[in-house]
């Protein structure tokens, strides 16, 4: 069939009709024990798309399974890029197990050797100079974290993005993404400056190509850096995680782009950093050295919630201020 660019996906999370055929799965699925804890749970959660009401309930989640109330195991190829290396997984239950029993949580203003060893070992894995490090209670809150640094390092406030890209539910996430389903309703004004191009991506882009769409794309944002001269900062996922690859050289050009136009570049690792690409963090198969790089997700290996917004030396540049200022900023962690 000829492809069109505005040709609409066969379903998107959140659009109605999915909504309606989710409700139709769960309807022909669910049995009234499962449907009683729907009923509540819908009745004490504040609803929302892509989560609640929710599709089915779960009583495990070990290895690459979930387990629903009905016993039916399904393998889990999703799972919020929480868990490569799977649910629940022995060495690192025992790990958290041995930690809260010695320090279970390290106030503000304290340190503790657990925290300052995994910010160390995450600045020895990390690409090249990145090595310094707040740790946060969500990816969302490592994105707003990147932001405050970006404007502060720069002194510049427009960001540059991808239309289609999820980065975060806080503001400063919400602007930078592209979504309609996290940007739209009756929430806004989003940020100021965030400014949008459309994404790489052969298979349905802005363009209508089917081939070429890298090289469109990393011209429009060198054009966009250039026009307006003053963008403080790239953000992106280096590989899309909803999902589409960055053909090779990309991210070596949009790099090159950052530094003539005094832009920073400013990673998203938080689906696929740690493991998930094949190399410890995607943007290493580009040879492309971020700025500041954010992950989150696996970093609490799928049970602690926390993410890390890390840095190049240069950008520690706001001692006087707070912002990551988290009451979970120093938890001890496991530096496994
Ligand atoms: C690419 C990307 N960035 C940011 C986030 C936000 O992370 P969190 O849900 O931990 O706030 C997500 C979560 O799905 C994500 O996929």
């Amino acid at each position: 069939m000829p492809f069109h660019p505005l040709d609409p996906p066969a379903a998107a999370e959140g659009d109605i009709n999915f909504s309606l055929r989710r409700q139709a799965w769960a309807g022909a699925q669910v049995n009234p024990e499962t449907q009683a804890l729907l009923d509540r749970d819908t009745q004490v959660f504040l609803r929302q798309s892509v989560s609640t009401p929710c599709l089915s309930v779960i009583r495990r989640a070990e290895g690459i399974w979930i387990e629903d109330m009905q016993g039916r195991r399904y393998l889990d190829f999703h799972a919020n890029n929480v868990h490569h290396i799977g649910y629940g997984h022995p060495r690192l239950v025992a790990a958290i197990t041995q930690q809260l029993q010695e320090l279970p949580f390290a106030p503000r203003r304290f340190t503790c050797e657990p925290a300052i060893a995994l910010a160390e070992k995450l600045a020895q894995i990390t690409p090249g100079t990145l090595g310094k490090v707040l740790f946060a209670p969500s990816g969302s809150d490592g994105i707003e974290i990147a932001l405050a640094y970006m404007r502060a390092a720069t002194g510049r406030f427009k960001t540059l993005s991808f239309w289609d890209a999820y980065h975060g539910a806080g503001f400063g996430a919400r602007s930078i993404g592209g979504e309609q389903l996290f940007r739209g309703g009756s929430i806004g004004p989003l940020l100021p400056g965030a400014e949008h191009v459309p994404p790489f991506g052969d298979y349905r882009n802005a363009w209508g190509v089917r081939t070429g769409s890298g090289e469109l794309c990393a011209n429009q944002i060198r054009y966009v850096l250039e026009q307006e001269g003053d963008i403080g900062a790239v953000i992106a996922e280096p590989s899309r995680a909803t999902p589409s690859i960055a053909p090779p050289g990309f991210w070596q050009k949009i790099r090159q782009a950052c530094d003539e136009f005094g832009a920073l570049l400013i990673f998203d690792e938080i689906p696929t950093g740690l493991g998930k690409t094949g190399k410890m963090f995607a943007c290493e198969h580009d040879q492309v050295v971020p700025d500041i790089l954010v992950i989150g997700k696996n970093l609490g290996g799928g049970i602690l919630p926390i993410a890390a917004t890390i840095c190049k030396p240069e950008l520690d540049v706001c001692e006087h201020y707070a912002h990551g200022h988290y009451t979970h900023e120093k938890n001890p962690g496991v530096a496994e």
